[in-house]
């Protein structure tokens, strides 16, 4: 019989103890078994599972990583999958969503707002013109990005010529296309920025400022939402949940100069889950725990099939009454 684990969190990043030791204490609460895998066990769990020693019904994914295909965490995902466990979020799913090119069309098509855009594939680089067209389109200077791209790698906010492009091309050699982009000012509100870093987690949104430039999260509070008019950020985030079908990302957004709301970073699949009360540049920590409830919350819906904490186990299983009795007798027989 294979060993069953019910929930497991996989990251290879040491500083989200906050985040494993959270979901471990649910799990106990709630009689469901637990695992992290990070770098010491990636391989051999994910052996384990081909060797069918183990099999897993819940895998949270905290790595995403899409563009390397040998990745060892990618690679455990896709066997999860396989064996019909489910993965949050899918690996598939998150090659489309987080590719930020391709993602960018479908939120012009659903009608996100987004800054002017323009994109460009790897294979149309050499001799690539920018344009007196394009420069009026998305003004001067202008932001260079790759589609495949992560915190800030290849991404260049004070571009202006096709020097820039090849730089951003060198700096991110697995990103297929690249994005052109109008650079966005965001609105002063009171002693903040309008930046604002979206948690969006099974179907729950939770709004934060967060400083672009100290990379610093905070809360936004109801009365800020009501002063600043913020309920746009909601809309926007619910609009990229939709088409993108993930359950767990954060997103930036950018209220600009013209008061108005722009999706700027669209899918992070890998939201930071550092608290700030370690890491001066973490997220809230009442947003860390607040995340994993709703991630634990939801696996744990898929574990025990759509039943709640105590529909079924509270009941009158066989386990249930003889619990006590075997208690005692396994006291009497340690006492003996
Ligand atoms: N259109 C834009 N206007 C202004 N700043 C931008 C824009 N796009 C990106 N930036 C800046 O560059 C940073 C990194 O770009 P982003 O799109 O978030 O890529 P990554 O996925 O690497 O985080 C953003 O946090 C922001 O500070
Ligand atoms: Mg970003």
């Amino acid at each position: 019989m294979a060993e069953n684990y019910d929930i497991v969190l996989s990251s290879p990043f040491s500083n989200y103890g906050f985040f494993g030791h959270k979901m471990r204490e649910f799990c106990g609460q709630m009689g469901l078994s637990f695992f992290l895998v990070n770098d010491v066990w990636v391989k051999e769990f994910t052996q384990k599972l081909q060797d069918r020693e183990i099999s897993v019904k819940v895998l949270l994914d905290l790595t995403a990583n899409q563009t390397i295909e040998d990745d060892p965490y990618l690679l455990l995902a896709r066997e999860v999958k396989r064996q019909r466990g489910t993965v949050i979020d899918d690996p598939d799913i998150t090659a489309t969503a987080a590719h930020k090119g391709k993602f960018h069309q479908t939120l012009v098509d659903n009608q996100i707002p987004v800054p002017e855009t323009i994109i460009v594939n790897r294979s149309e680089l050499d001799g690539f013109q920018i344009t007196d067209e394009i420069k009026a389109k998305v003004g001067v200077p202008f932001v260079v990005k790759p589609s495949w791209g992560d915190s800030g790698v290849g991404v260049i906010v004070d571009a202006s010529s096709e020097e820039d492009l090849r730089k951003s091309a060198e700096l991110a050699p697995n990103s297929d296309s690249f994005l052109i982009q109008q650079r966005l000012e965001p609105k002063e509100l009171g002693s903040h920025f309008g930046w604002f870093r979206m948690f969006h987690v099974c179907r729950e949104v939770i709004p934060c400022w967060w400083n672009p430039q100290t990379h610093e999260y905070e809360l936004v509070t109801p009365a800020q939402q009501r002063q600043y008019k913020l309920a746009p950020l909601r809309r926007i985030m619910r609009g990229i949940a939709r088409p993108s079908k993930m359950k767990k990302f954060t997103s930036e957004i950018c209220m600009h100069q013209d008061g108005k709301f722009y999706a700027i970073d669209y899918i992070n699949a890998d939201p930071d889950m550092n608290p700030k009360s370690f890491y001066a540049n973490g997220v809230p920590d009442e947003v860390v725990r607040h995340v994993v409830w709703l991630l634990f919350y939801d696996a744990m819906h898929l574990v025990k099939r759509g039943h709640g904490f105590f529909d079924e186990d509270l009941g009158e299983s066989e386990a249930d009454r003889d619990w006590l009795e075997r208690r005692r007798r396994e006291q009497r027989s340690v006492g003996a």
